[in-house]
């Protein structure tokens, strides 16, 4: 058993949180969504600054919520890798300083990694293999998860990520910023067969399509014609409807997908990670396309869905358990393949 301390700063969320292997003992989120409002989407210099304003502060609050000091941690971790490098910087260098001045070892941590370890949080049984339905602002994969820090990507987008489609497509009917939430929220009082929209599908060279890839550009564009035309027609958008259907039909081809790819594999356990696990019509659509074949679903709470450093402490406390620990050269990188994540590690204590 270990006790971590992990720091987020990939994005635009300052988190520190600390764990026990599973067990949250405290989870600091400060979001800078009204900060990066006005501009429509994350200023990455904007959201460096703001995690150098907050990240010693949100560090003493996770201890004073803990009721703990540096003696009673065992590892100091932060996300390393995906995300804006900058963001990225300001965690990873605060956790090394740390990791110097306290004498704890350090272990960086991929962020998508984390997602997956949202569902440990929770489901205290749950073991390797399993298949993780990633689903986030930047990232949209099916993973195949073999053990800690063992994974193969079976899927993924061609174009846009599931997060970065809501978010577009709230935009363009001027929803604001971050769209998933407002779409959820619309389409609970929309009609979902109101308008239908194409689900977009690989092509395969050899004919067919793709099982476990997908592609939401072509959805998005559609929505954006069906907007400009009713916008024609009509004097008020119903964005209810919009939603609703767009929502169904982003939750229909995620679920097709992840349940071929699970009876494929032999996978009987599905964990969802990322923002996009927070909506509730793919909650809805998942389960139930579940249940016929006895596959287990796992949802994380809705706190744990969006970034926050629990998750990230959840991991970095396996690695930690297992020996792998950090080099404090390890430095912070636009984007890793999350195949590659055993690279971080030295498995030296
Ligand atoms: O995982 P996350 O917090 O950050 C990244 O690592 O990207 O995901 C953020 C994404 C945003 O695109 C946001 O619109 C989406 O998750 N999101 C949702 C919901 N809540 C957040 N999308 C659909 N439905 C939601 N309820
Ligand atoms: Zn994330």
């Amino acid at each position: 058993m270990v006790t971590v301390l992990a720091i987020e700063t990939s994005c635009d969320e300052t988190a520190v949180a600390i764990v026990n292997d599973r067990e949250v003992l405290s989870s600091v989120v400060s979001s800078q969504i009204a900060v990066h409002q006005p501009y429509g989407g994350i200023v990455p210099e904007v959201a460096s600054r703001q995690h150098v304003e907050i990240v010693n502060a949100a560090i003493d609050q996770a201890l004073q919520d803990a009721a703990l000091d540096w003696a009673g941690v065992d590892g100091i971790a932060a996300t390393c890798t995906p995300g804006l490098v900058g963001a990225l910087l300001v965690g990873l260098t605060t956790a090394k300083t740390l990791a110097l001045l306290h004498q704890k070892p350090l272990i960086g941590v991929h962020h998508l990694e984390g997602h997956i370890y949202a569902s440990y949080l929770t489901a205290s049984d749950l073991q390797p293999p399993f298949l993780c339905l990633l689903v986030s602002g930047g990232h949209t994969s099916l993973i195949y998860v073999k053990d800690c820090g063992y994974y193969e990507t079976l899927g993924q987008t061609r174009d846009d990520a599931v997060g970065e489609a809501f978010d577009k497509v709230a935009r363009l009917m001027n929803l604001g910023y971050p769209g998933g939430p407002v779409i959820d929220r619309l389409a609970q009082q929309g009609n979902p067969k109101a308008f239908p929209l194409p689900e977009g599908q690989v092509s395969l060279p050899t004919g067919g399509f793709h099982r476990y890839d997908s592609s939401f550009s072509g959805l998005k564009t559609a929505v954006l014609r069906l907007t400009q035309k009713l916008e024609q027609e009509t004097e008020l958008l119903p964005v209810d409807d919009i939603a609703a259907s767009f929502q169904e039909t982003v939750a229909k081809a995620l679920t097709k997908r992840t349940i071929a790819c699970a009876l494929d594999y032999g996978l009987n356990t599905i964990v969802v990670g990322g923002g996009v696990a927070a909506n509730s019509g793919l909650r809805q659509h998942l389960k139930a396309a579940a249940q016929p074949y006895n596959l287990r679903v796992l949802f994380p709470p809705l706190q744990f869905c969006t970034d926050n450093a629990a998750m990230i402490a959840c991991a970095a406390a396996d690695h930690l358990n297992r020996g792998h620990t950090s080099p404090l050269t390890l430095g912070a990188q636009s984007r890793m393949a999350i195949a590659d994540v055993m690279q971080l590690y030295t498995h030296s204590l």
